[in-house]
């Protein structure tokens, strides 16, 4: 009896594995970080094998832990750290060199020439997305630029390029694949069209040969290699992390949002089966797609990203030595009554939506004789909430919709006093549901919805349950107070390294 969904969880900092049953409650887990490489500032790398090893051993982790086999998985499902690019060789599936992850800003000037050359336009039209280091595009480019004979094998067809999500899948079953919600993050993908693209490749110098094909987040997709799991498993679902915790926290219908508190934070707004431009620096980005069939629907997001959220956290614990385990801060914060004036911009990687500064970088201001470590564990938290104000006040323009509710999940969800001051700063409802590992159910969900695990999204949406509301209760004086202190700190981060 296949009672049980696989979900894999490649995230920024560690690989997780949860186990889910028919109910949506997790049977097991178990999770391994994995190194963070910063070889130059403003450069963050994986090592790709470090980050397939951990997460295979995750997966044959919590089998052997809840004593279940490869016939007891329905199916897997494929969360992951999006834009992280890795390239490697066909033949011997070896990396030509370091992932370049996400937070990496070395590929800033590649950006600047393109936005110089007024080929902003074209990619933001096409992709949704703006020119920013942040995406797998100008990182691909970078690599062939700059790994000897990268160009030359590609164009031979000798390299594949994948996110991590693609990586992954060839580890576990030999297929060179991606999914749509992934393929729409790497500047080379027409979210009109859902098909890479041919101008955008030319203009960073891409060969079409390095490419995955293109599936449906959704779908049986390929049986993995017998020998990892004892006999095969099916894949069935591949989305980003991000979209797929909006599928996991249900927000299948137009004007329901989703914040994720992950290393970064992301805020995505579902806006329907059509896509809709932003105006104030969001991304337009594919949610996802189900099945293969002319009338599969894409469902498209609004969403923006901020770089640093639990990260922020991780500096504090491991930059600073401040706290010893990350879930230290939030009773650091609550042993002081307020940050004592001190306002913390954690711009380590530069500023994503809405300001998109690559330059920007990390700024604690207001320090007194006063000051101490919690007030700055109290700003560094604060620094969380402001950031997903920015962006929900981008949201908000954009769709001229006031948010009811902000449905929340992620580590830093758990946090009370974050999430009331969230909470306070949106004056918004948050509402936080029982089960917050919703990037790897949301995976789970695709997945078990491909081999009619589960029936339909109006199932999964039943099994949706609220732990808590936090509700708002903070003055509208003081709250425009601390957004315009907190406006008038970014604007002392930005454009700093320039
Ligand atoms: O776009 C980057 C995002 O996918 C990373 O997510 O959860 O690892 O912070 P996370």
């Amino acid at each position: 009896m296949r009672s049980l969904i696989l979900a894999l969880d490649q995230g920024t900092t560690s690989s997780r594995a949860i186990l889910f049953d028919h109910a949506g409650r997790i049977r097991g887990s178990a999770q391994q970080e994995f190194p963070q490489l910063f070889p130059q500032p403003g450069w963050v790398e994986h090592d790709a094998e470090a980050i397939w090893q951990s997460q295979l051993a995750v997966a044959q982790q919590v089998m052997r832990e809840q004593q279940v086999t490869a016939a007891d998985i329905a199916a897997i499902g494929i969360a992951n750290q999006r834009e992280t690019t890795v390239i490697w060789e066909r033949k011997t599936g070896r990396p030509i060199a370091p992932a370049i992850v996400w937070q990496d800003r070395r590929t800033a000037s590649i950006c600047e020439q393109l936005r110089n050359d007024d080929h902003e336009s074209v990619f933001r039209a096409k992709t949704g997305l703006l020119l920013d280091p942040y995406f797998s595009g100008t990182k691909v480019k970078w690599l062939l630029d700059n790994i000897p004979d990268a160009r030359a094998k590609a164009v031979r067809g000798e390299l594949a390029f994948g996110t991590i999500d693609s990586w992954l899948t060839f580890k576990l079953c030999g297929r060179h694949l991606t999914d749509v919600s992934n393929a729409s993050r790497t500047l080379l993908f027409d979210i009109h069209t859902l098909d890479w693209d041919d101008e955008l490749l030319a203009l960073l110098d891409i060969p079409h040969s390095l490419l995955p094909k293109i599936v449906s987040s959704s779908g049986i997709i390929a049986d993995t290699f017998p020998t990892l799991f004892g006999e095969s498993i099916p894949i069935a679902g591949i989305a980003g992390d991000q979209q797929a915790a909006t599928f996991g926290q249900t927000c299948y219908t137009p004007g329901m949002a989703k914040n994720t508190y992950g290393t970064g934070c992301f805020m995505l707004l579902n806006i329907g089966t059509e896509v809709v431009a932003s105006q104030n620096n969001l991304l337009t980005t594919v949610g996802w797609r189900h099945g293969n069939t002319a009338d599969s629907q894409t469902s498209y997001m609004l969403e923006g990203g901020v770089f640093m959220a639990g990260a922020t956290v991780q500096w504090l614990r491991d930059g600073l030595n401040i706290i010893t385990h990350s879930s230290d801060v939030e009773a650091l914060a609550c042993s002081v009554p307020d940050n004592g004036g001190v306002v913390f911009v954690p711009a380590f990687s530069g500023l994503g939506a809405p300001y998109w500064d690559p330059h920007a970088r990390g700024t604690i201001i207001g320090l007194t004789r006063g000051t101490n470590k919690a007030h700055i564990a109290r700003a560094a938290l604060e620094s969380i909430a402001y950031q997903t104000a920015d962006l929900m006040k981008a949201m908000q323009k954009d769709t001229h919709i006031p948010l009811q509710e902000l449905r929340v999940d992620g580590g830093a969800a758990r946090n009370d006093l974050l999430m009331q001051f969230q909470a306070d700063i949106l004056n918004t409802v948050v509402t936080r549901p029982s089960i917050t590992e919703t990037t790897a159910l949301g995976a789970a969900y695709l997945a078990g919805l491909a081999v009619s695990f589960w029936s339909s999204v109006d199932e999964l949406s039943s099994l949706w349950q609220i732990d808590r509301h936090f509700e708002p209760a903070m003055s509208s004086d003081e709250r425009q107070h601390r957004l315009s202190v907190w406006r008038r700190a970014i604007q002392r981060a930005q454009a700093w390294d320039q």
